[in-house]
């Protein structure tokens, strides 16, 4: 199906799977557009200071209040009466990488999909090893929830400069972790992604100053939200096999 704006917009509102996103917890009102066709800010889906002590509310205030915000705000101005004005973010995302002359449309509409995707991979009181059946492929294709731990913290911790760490899906039906950097995001490689870090300085400095390493540990031990990553293994695994 091909989803427009609006599919996105009321399938996220419903929590439904849209495309490889799933965004069971985002709160309904905030993602009613404000005018017929802009994207808004998205609301997070737990109270700015749910994860506190592990990422402060005055880290969100400036994450997602000016941002994720400005990502927005620049996307709606970027588009507004192009061909892309009418497009799912998922299309403009994929409409605009790898060309320069949409450079400033694919950082903005990616960043506004990596960010929302961010903020649901993460939850109050997660973190650790997941379980069930992702947890089953997590072995299998890591050799063990260790090994992906190491590749995670490897890969967040060597990604130069900003970016972002990913649990994907590769098209070879394999559990990979990949790092992009700036505004990439794996849908561009056709990979799926399960679950994400954000390494920009941003994501990290109020509350861990340059302790990157110790930010992408506490993000496995005490954040991670498996069950966000479970879903979207299990969309995933549902598309293939349909
Ligand atoms: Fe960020």
């Amino acid at each position: 199906m091909e989803l427009t704006r609006r599919h996105f917009v009321t399938g996220a509102l419903a929590g439904f799977a849209v495309t490889a996103v799933r965004l069971p917890a985002l709160a309904a009102s905030p993602l009613t557009p404000t005018t017929k066709e802009a994207f808004t800010l998205p609301e997070l889906p737990y109270a700015a200071n749910a994860l506190e002590p592990h990422m402060s509310a005055n880290t969100f205030s400036f994450h997602h209040g000016k941002h994720h915000a400005a990502y927005v705000t620049n996307l709606n101005k970027l588009i507004e009466g192009t061909d892309l004005a009418t497009k799912s973010l998922e299309e403009i995302i994929l409409a605009s990488a790898g060309d320069a002359a949409k450079a400033g449309i694919f950082n903005n509409s990616a960043q506004v999909w990596n960010h929302t995707f961010f903020w649901n991979s993460m939850k109050p009181s997660g973190g650790g090893k997941p379980s069930g059946e992702l947890a089953a492929k997590i072995e299998k294709d890591f050799g063990s929830y260790d090994k992906f731990v190491e590749e995670f913290k490897n890969a967040g911790a060597t990604q130069f400069g900003s970016g972002w760490a990913w649990l994907v899906l590769d098209k070879d039906g394999t559990l990979k972790v990949v790092k992009t950097a700036n505004a990439e995001t794996p849908m561009t490689k056709g990979q799926i992604a399960l679950l994400t870090i954000d390494v920009w300085e941003h994501a990290y400095y109020l509350d861990y100053q340059n302790r990157r390493p110790d930010f992408i540990a506490t993000f496995l031990d005490k954040l991670a939200n498996w069950d966000f990553a479970a879903a979207n293994f299990k969309d995933a695994s549902q598309k293939k096999a349909a």
